[in-house]
């Protein structure tokens, strides 16, 4: 094998950085040439793909997004698309790929392999943290920083204020941000699209924390979450309690800023864990961590699998925040 590809693919996480560096410096230091395919599948299937040098990705470990640009290919699902691509990953004699993103992406790197025999390996990138086959993706353990930042801003003027707030996690259909969030911030009632938390539950936990003397309180909510989203949360318990509910949705700011040092290091050890299983000749795969080990996981395993929720942290955020 002389010459790898890498790109990222889904929306960015931070970590993402950290992991092209690691990428392209592991690769060349095993005497590969690598490749930058700009806005995951989209620049693959428009051959745009260029050579990267490891000064290229010299002071990115710290920074946020993604230098390779990413996307969502819906071009990407249609075989011929993935023919064109494959096309030219082949006329640039690059013999094997490290894909950056979630479970979308390993979809199609699953068919790249399967239509193409192109090797493929996975890392999880994505702040959803919703990857079968891994305790942990990179951007997870930032955004969930960012989040409760955030929360523990809002405590202040909810406090201030004698208010409940209801603040709006991403995590599209999981709710591992919100579980960890509502946890660390000491949420009073936590949502998400599995964990079947009622509106009714929700207010009677407020309503006995009031009694109990608590003046304000904090409901995280995943963006997926059942009944609604957080104004239609925020109006449900209006209409049972009569209680007035801020609304606060983090949104895309979740997705920013400078990775953690767990990210970092996160991105660094599976990307060059994934350089090194390309070079033993294996594909298909996704390298996750199981605790401090990192394990490898076949894609298609991965992608027909749920992580669920972890309701050990939720009922322990119950427990905790009386
Ligand atoms: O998958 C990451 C994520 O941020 C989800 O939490 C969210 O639902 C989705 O991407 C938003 O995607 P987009 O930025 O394409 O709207």
């Amino acid at each position: 094998m002389k010459k790898i590809g890498v790109y990222t693919s889904g929306g960015d996480a931070p970590g993402m950085n950290a992991a092209i560096r690691a990428v392209v410096r592991m690769a060349t230091s095993k005497k590969l040439e690598v490749f930058g395919i700009y806005q995951g599948y989209t620049g693959m299937i428009d051959g745009n793909i260029h050579q990267i040098l490891p000064r290229d990705v010299a002071n990115i470990i710290q920074r946020g997004g993604t230098i390779l640009k990413t996307g969502r290919s819906a071009e990407f699902m249609k075989a011929d698309f993935r023919a064109k691509a494959a096309e030219h990953i082949r006329a640039l004699g690059i013999e094997g790929l490290v894909c950056i993103g979630g479970d979308g992406s390993f979809r199609g790197a699953h068919a790249l392999w399967e239509e193409h025999k192109i090797p493929v390996v996975g890392i999880p990138g994505t702040i959803d943290n919703d990857i079968f086959g891994s305790d942990n993706t990179i951007g997870f353990d930032t955004a969930v920083n960012t989040a409760l930042d955030a929360i523990d801003k809002i405590r202040d003027t909810a406090a201030s204020h004698d208010r409940l707030f209801i603040v709006e996690v991403m995590g599209r259909n999981s709710g591992h941000i919100a579980s960890h969030v509502g946890l660390a911030g000491g949420a009073e009632e936590i949502f998400t699209p599995d964990a079947n938390t009622t509106v009714e539950r929700a207010v009677e936990r407020i309503k006995d924390s009031i009694q109990r003397g608590k003046s304000s309180s904090i409901v995280v909510t995943a963006e997926g979450q059942k009944p609604g989203r957080a104004y239609d949360l925020a109006e449900a318990i209006r209409k049972k309690s009569g209680l007035d509910a801020k609304v606060c949705i983090l949104g895309h700011l979740q997705r920013g800023g400078s990775p953690t040092a767990n990210d970092r290091i996160l991105a660094s050890r599976l990307a060059a864990a994934a350089v090194e299983v390309l070079l033993k000749g294996q594909s298909d795969l996704m390298i996750g961590t199981e605790g401090q080990k990192l394990i490898t996981v076949p894609l298609d395993v991965v992608v027909k699998t749920e992580k669920k929720t972890s309701m050990d942290l939720i009922n322990l955020a119950m427990a905790l925040s009386i």
